[in-house]
């Protein structure tokens, strides 16, 4: 009996290793190519630097909210509670977010140049858990912008819509603008290291010739340790 428990017991921690070495190879894979966290309030402009970025690197966007919106039109039970919290301006659970990425970079990584992940981490554990659960990532862009600009923007994107989103409306910001001042300074003091804060409130274009400074600087940097391996 007691040599049975122990050949399971050993089953398990070589099953478990196994587990590990392929996260490892899954993680190591994926940091191959750049990893980059888009940050900054509600508005601050983090889709529109994203399409730009696409156009001139083919890095594939992944933004949480776009995500959480397809979920929410797919018309599942999950969906509908999805669209409550987001109508609310709060937070959706990390599971739910964490396993879209999860899922959506692991069907791209294959054929990815590099990933923007567009509205992540909003809290640092989010941080924490996609660097264990994906791959570290090798920057943060954080765009700065003031709460009365991140307003005035989504009000007007909101009114040239012809399908506005549900949480586009003055009540909604305030509490998404609430959300985002709780949790944005843990973020910035953990991964200092590796963010960069760019004034958000200028010109698009302005704002991106920084955005292409710091990308092609991390392409190299790539380049460089792909070449030492
Ligand atoms: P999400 O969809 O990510 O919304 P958001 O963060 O509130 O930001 P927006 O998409 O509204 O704005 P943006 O920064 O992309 O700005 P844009 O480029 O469009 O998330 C929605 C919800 O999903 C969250 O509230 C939450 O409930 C949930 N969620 C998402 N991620 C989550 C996560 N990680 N964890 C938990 N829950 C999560 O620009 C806005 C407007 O301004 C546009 O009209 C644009 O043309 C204009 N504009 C942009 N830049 C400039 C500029 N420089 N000058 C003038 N106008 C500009
Ligand atoms: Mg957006």
């Amino acid at each position: 009996m007691l040599f049975m428990c122990h050949q399971m017991a050993m089953k398990k921690e070589a099953q478990e290793k196994q587990e590990k070495a392929e996260q490892l190879r899954k993680a190591q894979a994926v940091s191959d190519i750049p990893i980059i966290w888009i940050l900054g309030g509600p508005g601050c402009g983090k889709g529109t630097q994203c399409a730009k970025i696409v156009e001139k690197y083919g890095f594939t966007h992944l933004s949480s909210g776009d995500l959480l919106r397809e979920e929410v039109a797919s018309g599942s039970d999950k969906g509908r509670q999805l669209q409550e919290i987001m109508t609310s301006g709060g937070l959706v659970p990390n599971a739910e977010v964490l396993s879209l990425l999860h899922a959506a970079v692991t069907r791209t990584k294959g054929s990815s140049k590099g990933f923007l992940i567009d509205g992540y981490p909003r809290e640092k554990n989010q941080g924490i858990e996609f660097e264990q659960k994906i791959a570290p990532a090798d920057l943060a862009l954080y765009f700065d912008c003031s709460e009365d600009t991140m307003l005035k923007r989504i009000l007007a994107r909101a009114n040239a819509a012809e399908v506005k989103r549900a949480d586009d409306n003055e009540e909604t910001i305030r509490s998404r603008l609430q959300t985002f001042k709780r949790n944005t300074s843990a973020i910035l003091d953990l991964y200092a290291d590796k963010t960069l804060t760019i004034n958000a409130e200028r010109d698009v274009d302005d704002i991106f010739m920084e955005v292409v400074e710091v990308i092609d600087c991390v392409l190299q940097k790539k380049q460089r340790a792909a070449k030492v391996c």
